[in-house]
């Protein structure tokens, strides 16, 4: 697995300590808030669950499954919910918390859809941005962001290619002809 990284982009202990200050901030924001923290899975839940830790506020878990991907390295502007929050949103104060963001589609269509189930506010943490690949029209930003990313493929920490390389516990670079290949 390690064999297929180009070079590492963040090692384990920057992530931590981002993801910490992250935390430290968000909770401050939404101190007496009860946010409800939206993982959006698969490629958010490490980034998720270490930034929760770094919140000591009050708030709620849940989870959500979509696809935009399928195996390729480029988003197909179509967004497909395989697995829905199993809680309400109405009134609440939503944060959704994702792994990246590229082209900008998947969070378009997801703040959409939460804001018309009547969430009070909602805003978007992405661990990280790859501003540079956003698709014309799309003007979404993260109201919190890790790291901002050049535009390369990255992998690791729960991030993806094809479902390999998420517990790699450092985001690295993957090599090109690793997907070139398919
Ligand atoms: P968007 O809809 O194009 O913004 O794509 C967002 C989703 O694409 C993320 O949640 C990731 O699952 C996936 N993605 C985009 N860029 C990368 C990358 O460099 N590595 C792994 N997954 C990525
Ligand atoms: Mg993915």
């Amino acid at each position: 697995m390690e064999r297929d990284i180009e070079r590492v982009l963040y090692t384990e202990e920057q992530l931590c300590t981002r993801v910490e200050e992250l935390g430290r901030q968000i909770a401050w924001d939404y101190r007496g808030k009860n946010p409800a923290m939206v993982c959006i899975l698969k490629g958010a839940v490490m980034f998720y669950t270490d930034l929760l830790r770094a919140m000591p506020i009050h708030l709620s878990m849940d989870f959500m499954a979509v696809s935009s991907y399928g195996k390729g390295t480029k988003s197909s502007g179509e967004v497909e919910i395989r697995k829905d929050l199993s809680t309400s949103i109405e009134h609440r104060h939503v944060i959704i918390v994702e792994d990246i963001i590229d082209s900008g589609f998947t969070l378009t269509y997801l703040t959409r859809m939460l804001a018309a189930r009547g969430a009070e506010s909602i805003k978007i943490c992405a661990l990280l941005d790859k501003p540079s690949r956003r698709a014309p029209g799309i003007t979404l930003k993260a109201d919190y962001a890790g790291f901002e990313v050049p535009d390369a493929f990255v992998v690791g920490y729960g991030l993806d290619y094809a479902e390999a390389y998420r517990n790699l516990p450092y985001i690295g670079v993957l090599k090109p002809e690793i997907y070139e290949n398919n």
